[in-house]
């Protein structure tokens, strides 16, 4: 197939005209290639509505019980004075909720509203929403277009960017989901002005997992940064979002299924950091705090496998540990880390693979006996903060 851009980039002029607007990153699929947006007060500039939907659609925002108060009126009065038919669904708070009965208010919703394959779901907030909403508009009708307009600093650096979708199964997290890419990513920083503390936390896990695994130079960057990260400079965050975006573009172009293993290098830390999250039970952790502490004990596993020496691995550990994430794990049984993992999506014909470092900057992905897994386990529950 010839690769064509997504209508909507069809002019790059559309895009630069927008107000506010610091940054454009594309994901490149061809036909389905679109837009991500970075800026400032994209939320309801009506120059980024009318480039991203066609009109007088119906809309369906998606968003939950603390984002809609604070950002849906903005967004809602926007569409509608430009003519769109605006529904709303508001789901409760949390990860705990992203589940199947969340998913069937989406449904109960696009169905008693009569919402037709022609309209759009915007899923307004973090990656909960975005997951769910994005999962709703893949199965309504066997596909509907999607719009990600993320809240959190995890979702604009990573869930709201690749196409996946899902929800959790008791048994495992983001068992249940497809791929299915947005039509455009509305990322409007000044929503990161009411994010608490520990939420932007959660998402510098996600930034800091970007450069260890691919990018040395933006570690470096983000050492001598994570101070204005932390105290939410724009510029700051501005570069750190659009590096972050463009080096998931990046990947998810050269591997969106996650077929050839590229892809498989964003889950560095998640192994570990599921583990935690399950074991714990959904949300007493938050997603990016998990992934933090996993990204340690990653880098520890590395370590003891003699790939990444001890002045990076402090390095490692010295930046999560400012970004303000715990470097702690559950005092459990190595054990109990295994058979949580054996549930995890990267477990392959009973192995569970691992993404490992060999230096900053540069990853693997590929299995690991597991008596050195438990080595690396119980070094990590005697003091990761002290490596
Ligand atoms: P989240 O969606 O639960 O949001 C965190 C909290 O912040 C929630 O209470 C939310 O209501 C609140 N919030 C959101 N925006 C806010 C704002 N601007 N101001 C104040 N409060 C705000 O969590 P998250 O960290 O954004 O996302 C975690 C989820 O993302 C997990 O389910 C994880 O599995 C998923 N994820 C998916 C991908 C992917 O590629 N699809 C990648 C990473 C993570
Ligand atoms: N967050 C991992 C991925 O998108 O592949």
């Amino acid at each position: 197939m010839t690769p064509t851009a997504h209508p909507m980039l069809q002019d790059p002029k559309a895009a630069i005209s927008i107000d506010g607007l610091r940054a454009t990153v594309e994901v490149c699929l061809q036909d389905r290639t679109y837009p991500i947006w970075i800026g400032e007060g994209l939320l309801d500039q009506a120059q980024v509505w009318s480039t991203a939907l066609k009109p007088g659609r119906q809309v369906v925002v998606v968003s939950n019980e603390v984002v809609m108060p604070l950002y849906g009126e903005r967004l809602v009065g926007c569409l509608s004075e430009l003519g769109h038919s605006v529904s709303q669904v508001v789901l409760a708070d949390g990860e705990a909720h992203k589940d199947f009965s969340g998913l069937m208010q989406i449904f109960d919703h696009l169905m008693q509203a009569r919402i037709d394959r022609s309209a759009t779901l915007i899923a307004l907030g973090g990656g909960v929403i975005g997951d769910m909403g994005g999962f709703a508009a893949a199965c309504y009708q066997r596909g509907i277009d999607f719009v990600q307009v993320p809240t959190t600093l995890l979702s604009q650096v990573d869930s709201s960017v690749g196409g996946k979708t899902a929800i959790n199964h008791p048994l495992g997290k983001n068992m249940i989901g497809a791929f299915y890419q947005p039509k455009a990513v509305v990322i409007d920083m000044t929503v990161l002005k009411t994010l608490p503390s520990r939420e932007l936390s959660a998402g510098l896990a996600e930034v800091i997992k970007y450069g260890a695994i691919l990018d040395a130079q933006f570690f470096d960057w983000l050492e001598q940064n994570m101070p204005a990260l932390v105290a939410r400079e724009p510029a700051a965050l501005a570069y750190a979002i659009e590096r972050s975006c463009q080096i998931k573009a990046q990947v998810v172009a050269a591997d969106e299924r996650e077929s050839s293993g590229q892809r498989a290098l964003l889950n560095f830390g998640h192994t570990f950091g599921h583990a935690i999250e399950a074991g714990l039970g959904f949300g007493v952790w938050l997603h990016g705090e998990a992934v933090g502490c996993g990204m340690a004990m990653a880098g520890l596993l590395s370590h003891k496998l003699g790939q990444l020496d001890a002045a990076a691995l402090a390095r490692l550990v010295r930046l999560i540990g400012q970004a303000g994430l715990p470097l702690q794990p559950p005092d459990w049984p190595a054990s109990t880390y295994l058979e949580w993992m054996a549930h995890d999506k990267k477990a392959s014909g009973g192995h569970i693979r691992y993404i490992l470092l060999r230096g900053l900057g540069r990853s693997e992905f590929r299995p690991v006996e597991d008596q050195a897994v438990c080595q690396a386990i119980e070094a990590a529950q005697h003091g990761l903060a002290l490596t």
